[in-house]
């Protein structure tokens, strides 16, 4: 109907869909949800006004609404295990915003990964809310391994006593010690987060420990290895529940998007087929054959390793060439990547060393370790050559013969 009623964006939204097809997306965050998920996504339940949660919400005709939410919920809780579950937060940041506000007053101490060093922006950076409201104290990763250093951990909470310690990140490729940062936070008493966006589905899927046990708080956004809508959700202890859903609603938000609500209950359910733990399983290889492979191609990536689905190549201290002019090859062959801080980087924010990478989109396509050792010497052909009109061509039809045999929507 749309291509009729309105062509213009109807044309934009099937070009957009081919370059989806015809690239091989290696941006960390984006994943490709099921069009089951979409279907969900964008059906009426859009229409209706839901204020509140199930069996209390401000508004008439919630029957069937108050349902597809508490579905949404079981099926979370069945996926991890928690014990209160909020499927309303729009996004990250805001699930992030309503957990500050649920246990803190502006001012409080925190402890959080600083961002040049993987963490993210909602972690504490002084330009987000988290900065802004908050004391943050950063914790940072060794300069020798690039490894979390939970002796200075340790060192900052016991010396500042914050209120909350925060345990995740946006670009960091190692486990994280959970039963660590829990003895760390029960020693100064502080509440302890765990913001696993990034991970939440090799977590469902059964590949890294889920930390729900050892946690008070845990968020996730569920857009990215999880394969879900965009959107968030908070898990906590059965005792906070109160204060996290006054923190969400009204605090934070107002109508819950319940088309993307319902949209989560799929891809909750497809999370537990077994097939999605093959999916985690197989995100996880893939990534520890594309680290090995681009250190092969004498590649420098962080930490010389990855335990879960993502990794920083630092292509500015291996071949001298600037995330801009790495970026730009890609492009050319179409290798979809973005630019981020490598740890310690001596270069600035918006102009780093490094490219972060990740697994999860292509392996929805099930694209396996054959196909990362192709990736990985594109990738390297393209860098090395990036000036080389010829070599760069030829290099994006090996990408476009590729997609053409793992199409996404089959
Ligand atoms: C660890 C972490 N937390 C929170 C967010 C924020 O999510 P959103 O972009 O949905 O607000 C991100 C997004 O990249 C993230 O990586």
């Amino acid at each position: 109907m749309l291509k009729t009623a309105d062509p213009i964006l109807f044309d934009l939204i099937g070009k957009e869909e081919h370059r989806q097809e015809t690239e091989i997306e290696l941006i960390a965050s984006e994943n490709y949800a099921s069009l089951d998920v979409l279907e969900a996504a964008w059906s009426i339940l859009s229409n209706k006004y839901s204020e509140w949660y199930p069996g209390k919400r401000y508004y008439a005709g919630q029957e069937f609404i108050d349902q597809i939410e508490q579905l949404a919920i079981d099926r979370a809780k069945e996926i991890f295990g928690a014990e209160y579950v909020n499927v309303q937060p729009l996004s990250g940041s805001p699930a992030n915003l309503a957990v500050y506000l649920a246990f803190l007053k502006p001012g409080d101490k925190v402890l959080g990964l600083s961002l040049d060093q993987g963490g993210h922006l909602s972690h504490g950076h002084p330009l987000n809310f988290s900065g802004l409201l908050y004391e943050i104290i950063p914790y940072t990763l060794d300069p020798e391994t690039s490894l979390i250093d939970m002796d200075e951990v340790d060192r900052l909470a016991t010396e500042n006593k914050p209120k909350m310690i925060i345990a995740g990140f946006s670009a960091y490729s190692r486990d994280l010690d959970w039963k660590r940062f829990r003895q760390i936070a029960d020693k100064v008493w502080a509440i302890l987060m765990a913001d696993i966006s990034h991970i939440a589905g090799l977590i469902a899927g059964g590949v890294l420990e889920n930390p729900v046990p050892y946690c008070d708080v845990v968020t996730t956004t569920t857009h990215k290895t999880l394969r879900w809508p965009r959107g968030a959700i908070i898990m906590s202890k059965a005792e906070y529940e109160k204060d996290i859903a006054r923190a969400v609603f009204p605090w934070v938000q107002g109508w819950p998007h319940e088309n993307l609500i319902a949209a989560k209950a799929v891809a909750f359910k497809e999370a537990l087929q077994p097939e999605f733990k093959i999916y985690a399983r197989q995100v996880v290889d893939n990534a520890r054959v594309l680290a090995s492979e681009l250190m092969n191609h004498w590649f420098k990536i962080s930490s010389n390793w990855t335990d879960n689905h993502l990794m920083l190549v630092d292509v500015f201290g291996s071949f001298w060439v600037t995330w801009k002019e790495a970026e730009k090859a890609l492009e050319m062959v179409w290798l979809s990547t973005n630019k981020n801080m490598i740890p310690y980087d001596t270069r600035k924010a918006l102009d780093p060393s490094g490219i972060r990478i990740w697994t999860p989109r292509a392996t929805t396509r099930w694209m396996k370790e054959a196909e990362m050792k192709v990736i990985a010497r594109i990738f390297s052909d393209a860098v090395r050559n990036k000036d080389d009109e010829v070599k760069l061509a030829s290099l994006k039809q090996e990408v476009l013969e590729m997609c053409g045999r793992f199409p996404i929507y089959k």
